[in-house]
């Protein structure tokens, strides 16, 4: 059974049909490239992966559960991580807040307040995320505005592995860096596969995606035009789905 069924989704924005019953499959430990041509529906088809956008039809199926109706907040606790375009970091906070923005750990202060955030307990879990993933930021305690595009990158992957996901969606994470940071970047996407997290990478960057991807999966209005073994494909066969050489 894979991790991940989409079976005939849609979507609609008004009149404009965006998913036009897309079926994809993703399995456990799989890194899949998703790709194609700008406005082809790749983030809309991964909101709908984690509920941010309802769909109009069809299923969500994630580790045997249906979860088509099943609000985002829940999708995120059984697993599904999504890491936006924009990344959605605070730019003020340090990294050790970013890491856990949303989902900060609480204890009960004096018997009195029960929802006392614990600082001491963020700063040692995000120090240990970030020595895990040997992701390399002068200090935890940094504004995350302070740092590079690639150095933000990692923090919200960090921010995306401390609930030991199953799923790591990514749309575009290297498209604003320096060669130096896009191969850190990738050399992160390997070991949360060697880790047993599937991941779904959106990127224009073929390259990129080649790097790292066991499976591509082209998107053409809102449509799953092709789906390749990356030993069974090359560039040119891709570009071609891509610009609709084939249709
Ligand atoms: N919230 C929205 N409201 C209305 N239309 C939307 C909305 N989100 C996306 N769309 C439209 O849906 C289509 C697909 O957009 P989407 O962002 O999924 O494409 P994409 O494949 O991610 O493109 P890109 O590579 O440029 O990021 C576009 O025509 C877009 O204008
Ligand atoms: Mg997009």
């Amino acid at each position: 059974m894979a991790l991940l069924e989409l079976s005939d989704l849609e979507k609609s924005f008004g009149a404009v049909q965006v998913l036009n019953g897309v079926d994809l499959q993703v399995d456990e430990g799989e890194v899949v490239g998703l790709v194609g041509d700008n406005g082809a529906g790749k983030s809309t088809l991964m909101k709908a992966v984690t509920g941010v956008y309802p769909v109009d039809n069809g299923r969500v199926q994630f580790d045997g559960e249906d979860l088509t109706q099943i609000e985002p907040g829940t999708r995120r606790s059984k697993g599904i991580e999504m890491i936006y375009q924009d990344l959605a970091l605070a730019p003020q906070q340090d990294v050790a807040n970013n890491i856990f923005l949303g989902r900060e750990p609480t204890r009960r202060l004096w018997g009195l307040f029960p929802n006392f955030v614990d600082k001491v307990k963020i700063d040692q879990e995000a120090q240990k995320m970030v020595d895990r993933l040997g992701v390399h930021v002068p200090t935890i305690h940094i504004p995350v505005g302070m740092l590079s595009g690639g150095q933000q990158q990692t923090i919200a992957i960090a921010r995306a592995l401390t609930f030991q996901p199953k799923l790591v969606i990514m749309d575009e994470p290297t498209a604003a860096l320096a060669v130096r940071e896009v191969e850190s970047v990738l050399q992160l996407i390997r070991q949360m596969r060697d880790e047993g997290i599937a991941i779904i990478l959106i990127s224009h960057r073929l390259n990129d995606v080649f790097e790292v991807s066991s499976r591509i999966v082209v998107l053409r209005r809102g449509n799953v035009i092709a789906d390749l073994q990356r030993d069974e494909t090359d560039m040119a066969e891709v570009v071609s789905y891509i610009v609709g050489a084939h249709t």
